[in-house]
């Protein structure tokens, strides 16, 4: 056997070694073994010089061809083996970082601003237009101009917050006060006949504040959505009937409406409004105290005194207005026992709705 013979037997049989090894390690002993200071080919290489010149440049060409086919497929063999290690590594490492995911609690609208929206909407599709009014008010919007006398009883301290001014010269004395947080949503009625003319179409929704110490029926601060309209010819009739449509639209068609004579300064004549009980249906049961009625709002005819304080002309124009306390048709509605839960904020309360 020639030295090149030799060589290139070698060569099948290094390459081979190579495509074996199947380790890094494996693939290092392979190297070692051919191309190492030992190595087999190393031999061959270092005996080059004991041979004739002539055979020299052959069997130098062919040793060093040999030589670099070997590292060549050492180096691409390396990188081979290299990533599988590395993905073999990562595959091994790979640690599960899936968790059940923490779940971000869904905000919603407030039950109340739900049944403001609803009303407004049940008034919308009638042609309302939505009108508002400040919270402090003066004792003009929220009781003169109402027809309210001077000695009324709701201007009484025990039922009003009077808003006081102690910085200035105007430090009135307790119940001097012109200033108040609104006890109602009526003096928005009055401000927007000051600044509108015939005819009016409004709903007015908004937060009042009374004395009240919070109880089941009671809380000092409410919200209450005002109606008014003005317009020529208007009758009781009308009322009445936009009530029922109200009635229906927000308890359902069943639902019986039923208006009893009351009192209000600014409403001449004035009614209160009874819904029929929605678990007796009109008998009588411990829901409606026996009575088979609820009551829902306060409304009349806009009295002419009020018409006359914002110099509408009660010759020419007549109109209603009505008052309600969305708590308490929330209440009615869902059947809540105690006010109160519709301001404490506690979401199991609130996501019921
Ligand atoms: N403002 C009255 C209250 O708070 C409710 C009310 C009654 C409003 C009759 C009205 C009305 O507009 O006509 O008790």
């Amino acid at each position: 056997m020639t030295i090149i013979d030799e060589l290139r037997s070698l060569e099948r049989e290094a390459l081979a070694a190579v495509a074996a090894a199947g380790t890094l390690d494996a693939l290092e002993a392979v190297r070692i073994g051919y191309l190492g200071k030992k190595g087999s080919l190393t031999a061959v290489l270092r005996g080059l010089g004991a041979l004739s010149p002539e055979e020299r440049p052959e069997v130098g060409r062919v040793s060093n061809e040999v030589r670099v086919a070997l590292e060549g497929a050492l180096d691409s063999k390396r990188t081979t083996l290299q990533h599988a290690a590395r993905a073999e590594r990562i595959a091994a490492e790979a640690v599960d970082v899936t968790l059940p995911g923490r779940r971000r609690p869904v905000g919603r609208q407030h039950v109340l601003h739900q049944i403001v929206d609803e009303i407004v909407e049940v008034f919308a599709g009638l042609g309302y237009r939505i009108a508002e009014g400040p919270e402090v008010e003066l004792d003009y919007y929220n009781f003169t101009a109402l027809n309210h006398p001077p000695d009324h009883p709701a201007r009484a301290l025990q039922d009003t917050f009077y808003v006081r001014d102690l910085s200035g010269d105007r430090a009135a004395v307790e119940g001097e006060s012109d200033v108040l947080l609104r006890t109602h949503t009526s003096p928005v009625q009055v401000h927007v006949m000051e600044s509108q003319k015939p005819p009016i179409y409004v709903l007015a929704p908004g937060k009042v504040y009374r004395r009240d110490v919070a109880d089941p029926s009671h809380l000092p601060q409410f919200t209450q959505i005002e109606g008014l309209v003005v317009d020529e010819d208007i009758t009781f009739g009308d009322l009445k009937g936009t009530l029922e449509h109200f009635v229906h639209a927000m308890f359902g068609p069943e639902r019986r409406v039923r208006l009893r004579p009351h009192f209000f300064p600014f409403t001449e004549p004035s009614a209160e409004v009874d819904v029929s009980c929605a678990i007796c249906g009109g008998q009588g049961c411990r829901t409606c105290g026996g009575e088979g009625w609820l009551e829902i709002l306060g409304c009349g005819m806009v009295d002419p005194n009020v018409f006359r304080y914002v110099g509408i002309d009660p010759e020419r124009y007549t109109g209603f207005a009505f008052g309600m306390g969305a708590e308490r048709i929330a209440g009615l509605k869902y059947g809540v026992p105690d006010l109160r839960l519709f301001v404490e904020g506690d979401t199991r309360f609130l996501h019921q709705f």
